[in-house]
């Protein structure tokens, strides 16, 4: 089957005669796969309950008669203009009560019965015509669920709120008691009086706020859920997914993960961005291990500019085809791009196509067409897996908590952190896994843990299990402070871990804007910002201390012999040079080591092995050329050569990628 490569195809933006050229034109940029429809509803539906779904069978046909794999778009993300004016109460609001009208995209109210009763017609219809459609390969749900309505504050919404309140509390005392409403006389008698945190004079109850943004995922989750119910009956053996979006806070991937057959992800790296490929890295990282190392889907990318940041640069020579490659070795099976054909009109006639304005005799299609036939050239790297020795831990409850109002420092920020705690890893050519609190961790070396604020006493008894057992484990600042409920820990901070890393936190000082300190000890010294603690050590010793500001002479980087094995704690935001010493450290007491040894900065390397294949991938993100010298003599797939050739270095070219096998006999 090979990996699958295509895009969004959006037909209605073009007459009919432009079809076949479409098709002759995917067939030469080796296109296996495309994702159509997904903006299709207005033209399929144009009238309420009037069906015009003639047009969209000649697209399916077409594309199946060109052997055209098809994941076909539910068409339910932009409801039609007749929906929102026969039924207004679909539209969101903010929180501020102000509605979101139409004109753009994504102008529902998650939950809305109306909606959802509207798009899963939909959906019905699509199902049971396309059902056996030898083109159907996969279902797309929705697009980019929470991607601009990413929560609604109206009165619907607070209907179904207190309808989720109500299971998950059952009385309206024991909400009282999880939003600890004794304070600023906030006691609800009745589930009827409570609503959402909409805008308020000051800062809303931070554990209803805390609960709404868990209602918000769900409620984006039960719409993708109805649609899915819908699919499952119709067409049982087609397998169902849904485009997510890159550390996107409003979606819980961990949590839909258990609902997707494949994990799917848009993914725009920045060319401005000298180092994006790292933030790529973690969020590949996440897809591969959500669902416990399945190969997974990059179902957007560009393959040049956007349309969308203030500045949309196009991606330079090679760096399409790097970043492409980025995704498979990290684990995809798919690579994919927004869209195929360059809209003439629209939001998105800026946005690069495979095909773009300037059609095929253009830098653009090229690159696409050259990598469509590079990755057919190699057959057999889909199905294959990665093994990790690491895990970092990420957590959306504790994100969600850690972000919301009222903390020592509101600069906090639960992406920023999880990379600063990733970087040094990726750096060092180790393979990691980003996986949720709940996983099984006793397989893992290493176990790091940035910043998880909000922490269960069960979640921290596993932490102190995988350590006891012999677990090297790395603990961040402002971690285990705070239960499910958004309620302290009480017992001194970090409560449910002071036995585990051998410390007490006292005092927490965060770093104003623009303030560093210095951190001193041996290996580890340099400079801190952001935050710093109090620490008291309780069997601990300390490896690094602060050495100028308030807490100077106070520990800041700490390790504590537990069971058989190590916590370690880091009381601060080290700068990166630190953080790189530390976790080289942490590894090496570990016993992991990188994927291969001696990378020249710059190249990450991966490893996918099948039953009897195994390839290293080999991606120079930097700058320079450079040369990598192999353990044992490979064959590199993607050069000329002949089949039996091996060599025990590999020239990578600025932006190069070697894709090595063993070889053969
Ligand atoms: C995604 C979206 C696509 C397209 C693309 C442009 O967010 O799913 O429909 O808008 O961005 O980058």
């Amino acid at each position: 089957m090979g990996i699958q490569f295509g895009g969004d195809y959006n037909p209605e933006q073009w007459p009919e005669e432009v079809w076949a050229e479409d098709l002759k034109l995917m067939k030469a940029a080796h296109v296996t796969m495309v994702t159509a429809g997904i903006f299709s509803w207005a033209k399929v539906e144009p009238r309420p309950g009037e069906w015009d779904f003639g047009w969209f069978d000649r697209v399916m046909d077409g594309l199946a008669g060109a052997g055209i794999a098809v994941c076909l778009a539910t068409m339910t993300a932009s409801p039609p203009p007749w929906l929102s004016r026969a039924h207004p109460e679909i539209l969101p609001e903010g929180p501020d009560g102000q509605r979101r009208w139409p004109g753009g995209r994504q102008h529902y109210c998650p939950s809305s019965p109306v909606y959802r009763a509207h798009a899963v017609r939909l959906v019905e219809q699509l199902a049971t015509r396309y059902a056996g459609h030898p083109a159907l390969t996969m279902w797309h749900v929705g697009n980019e669920y929470g991607c601009h309505t990413r929560q609604c504050f109206c009165e619907v919404s607070a209907d179904d709120f207190r309808r989720w309140l109500r299971t998950r509390y059952e009385s309206v005392d024991a909400l009282n008691a999880a939003w600890s409403t004794a304070f600023w006389s906030q006691a609800y008698g009745d589930f009827d009086e409570v609503l959402p945190p909409r805008t308020a004079p000051t800062f809303p109850n931070p554990a209803q706020q805390l609960d709404y943004l868990r209602f918000g995922d769900e409620a984006l989750r039960a719409c993708y859920l109805a649609e899915k119910a819908v699919l499952t009956r119709l067409t049982p053996e087609v397998p169902i997914t849904t485009n997510l979006m890159p550390q996107h806070k409003p979606v819980d991937a961990f949590a839909w993960s258990a609902h997707m057959d494949a994990m799917a992800l848009d993914f725009y790296q920045d060319p401005y961005a000298s180092d994006d490929h790292i933030r790529a890295g973690y969020v590949f990282d996440l897809m591969r291990s959500a669902r416990s190392g399945q190969p997974w889907m990059l179902l957007e990318q560009a393959p040049s500019a956007v349309n969308w940041r203030p500045r949309n640069g196009p991606k330079p020579p090679g760096a399409m085809r790097l970043w492409s490659w980025q995704a498979v070795a990290q684990g995809a099976d798919a690579v994919l791009y927004f869209q195929w054909r360059q809209s003439l009109g629209g939001a998105e006639k800026f946005h690069s196509a495979m095909l773009p304005h300037g059609g095929t005799d253009t830098r653009i299609f090229r690159e696409v067409a050259d990598l469509g036939r590079e990755l057919a050239s190699l057959p057999g790297i889909e199905g294959t897996r990665s093994r990790a020795e690491v895990a970092l831990l990420a957590d959306w409850h504790s994100w969600w908590a850690l972000e919301l109002d009222s903390k020592p420092s509101t600069a906090l920020d639960h992406s920023r952190i999880a990379l600063d705690h990733y970087r040094p890893l990726f750096e060092a050519g180790v393979a990691c896994d980003v996986v949720p609190p709940q996983r099984e961790l006793s397989g893992y070396r290493l176990v790091v843990v940035p910043n998880l604020y909000l922490l269960t006493m069960s979640g921290a008894e596993r932490l102190a299990a995988y350590v006891r057992a012999g677990g090297q484990l790395l603990v961040s600042f402002f971690s285990g402070i705070v239960d499910a409920h958004d309620r302290v820990h009480p017992g001194g901070y970090p409560a449910p871990l002071r036995e585990l890393l051998g410390l007490r936190v006292e005092e927490f000082w965060p770093l104003d804007a623009g303030r560093s300190v210095s951190v001193g000890g041996g290996a580890y010294t340099g400079r801190a910002d952001l935050w710093s603690e109090a620490i008291d050590l309780e069997g601990a010793e300390a490896l690094a201390h602060f050495t100028t500001g308030e807490l100077a002479g106070r520990p800041v980087v700490t390790r504590h012999t537990y069971g058989q094995g190590t916590a370690w704690y880091a009381g601060t935001r080290l700068d990166a040079a630190l953080m790189r010493a530390l976790l080289d450290d942490i590894r090496a007491a570990a016993g992991v080591l990188p994927v291969l040894p001696g990378l020249p900065a710059g190249v990450q390397a991966t490893v996918r092995e099948g039953a009897d294949e195994r390839y290293v991938f080999l991606l120079n993100h930097g700058a320079e050329a450079v040369e990598v010298d192999l353990p044992a003599p490979m064959r590199d797939a993607l050069a000329a050569q002949d089949a039996a050739g091996a060599t025990g270095r590999v020239a990578l070219a600025a932006r190069g990628v070697a894709v090595l096998t063993d070889p053969v006999g």
